[in-house]
């Protein structure tokens, strides 16, 4: 666990969680940072919480000691969103002290009980609702539901201008102690950049619509540091994420960037001499593109390709009568975080019977995701020379679409 100091008053303890699947299934290369807050008025109010995942409160009472504040002095938990990478330290922290009150939402305090068999001490807040801690340090509660979830919000310092914001504006990648924005290389942001797009795909993707009104919600806020649950804080360009914010959540509906993802699949080899065809021709029409295989590259990785991809070109064969089981199993997924409106083109492989083409139709019915699909161009075996010439024509023609998107 980690100390750094946000602005007066305001001090932010994180730990850097790697080796894990986030959520139990989110790959995470570069880790995560969790981020929880102290603020100092005449009395003290700690928001979210982390040190459960250090192991032990020791680590806690040694930074409390550091910044010397008695630990009996947390008057007040604040706790924005339930999920427990923000609460899950609740245990941890009645070790600690056992003399305090939590303040969150109504919807939340059921999940207090739920998850901890805690229901005492518990102060409801809604929107607009202030707790005054002293020093003019008075907070004020925005509730921004399903960013992550229903239950979430978000704590404002009118003091500092300060935006606690949870999930909102997070990003993946482990911090180190200079994790604000002032402090770091462009090269550095730009690492926090990528990483913001992977967890805003993975983890927040599919409230699109409550992040865009959350932010309407903390626009009207005089914001100027912008402290999250995970990533980096910004206090030079607190705008710099929530206009990175507004165009990730415009990327659900689409158009996205001018660029393509190639998702893919073989069982023989026989798709795959069409694969190579394909990146071929992207890489002569000099468009920037992603290339995944189902099932090696772990659906963190495509979901957040696909993203930010306006065009989308799918390569499977089809089984058992059916589309290859990953590629299925991965659209659905894509359906369920509401990656829509994709120009898409599909080709692949049969041998005796076709039948993906029928469920790639099932699937995006189902999720009424309402991608917008050149002919597909299937084969039986390998692709012949011909195969491949409409293959290249399909390809080209995307290409073209797909910057006539953007640009429109
Ligand atoms: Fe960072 Fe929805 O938890």
């Amino acid at each position: 666990m980690n100390v750094t100091k946000v602005t007066d008053n305001i001090y932010q303890l994180s730990v850097n969680v790697e080796n894990i699947l986030f959520e139990g299934l989110w790959e995470m290369p570069n880790g995560v940072s969790l981020n929880s807050y102290i603020i100092k008025g005449e009395k003290t109010a700690i928001i979210d919480g982390v040190c459960g995942w250090d192991g032990v409160p020791e680590s806690l009472f040694k930074l409390l000691d550091e910044l010397k504040i008695d630990p009996k002095s947390i008057e007040y938990v604040i706790i924005n969103h339930m999920e427990p990478d923000h609460s899950g330290w609740l245990e941890d922290f009645k070790q600690i002290t056992s003399d305090f009150k939590i303040l969150c939402t109504e919807k939340a305090k059921d999940l207090v009980d739920a998850f901890f068999e805690h229901s005492e001490d518990i102060i409801v807040v809604k929107d607009n609702d202030t707790l005054d801690l002293g020093k003019g340090h008075l907070l004020k509660f925005v509730e921004i539901p399903n960013v992550h979830w229903p239950e979430t919000m978000a704590t404002f310092d009118t003091l500092t201008g300060t935006l606690f914001s949870c999930d909102a504006f997070g990003s993946f990648g482990s911090v180190k102690d200079n994790n604000y924005d002032d402090l770091l290389r462009p090269e550095e942001i730009e690492f926090y950049e990528k990483e913001a797009v992977r967890y805003y795909s993975n983890i927040v993707a599919a409230f699109s619509l409550p992040v865009r009104k959350a932010i309407e919600k903390c626009q009207s806020l005089p914001i100027k540091i912008i402290a999250p649950g995970h990533g980096i804080v910004w206090r030079e360009n607190p705008n710099k994420i929530i206009e990175d914010y507004s165009r990730y959540a415009s990327y659900q509906r689409g158009p996205a960037k001018e660029e393509i993802t190639l998702i893919w699949g073989s069982m023989y080899g026989m798709t795959e001499k069409a694969v190579e065809y394909v990146i071929d021709i992207l890489e002569k029409e000099k468009i920037n593109y992603n290339v995944h295989r189902v099932p090696e590259d772990s659906w963190g990785s495509v979901l957040t390709s696909a993203w930010t991809s306006t065009g989308i070109i799918l390569g499977m064969p089809t089984y058992e009568y059916k589309m290859f089981p990953p590629m299925a199993a991965l659209l659905e997924e894509l359906g369920k975080k509401k990656v829509l409106n994709r120009k898409a083109f599909r080709f692949g492989s049969y041998g005796w019977s076709g039948g993906a083409e029928k469920e790639l139709i099932e699937i995006m019915d189902k999720y009424s995701m309402k991608w917008d699909f050149l002919e597909s161009v299937e084969f039986k075996g390998i692709p012949r020379e011909e195969d491949l010439q409409v293959i290249g024509e399909r390809v080209r023609e995307l290409v073209k679409i797909v910057r006539e998107t953007v640009y429109r």
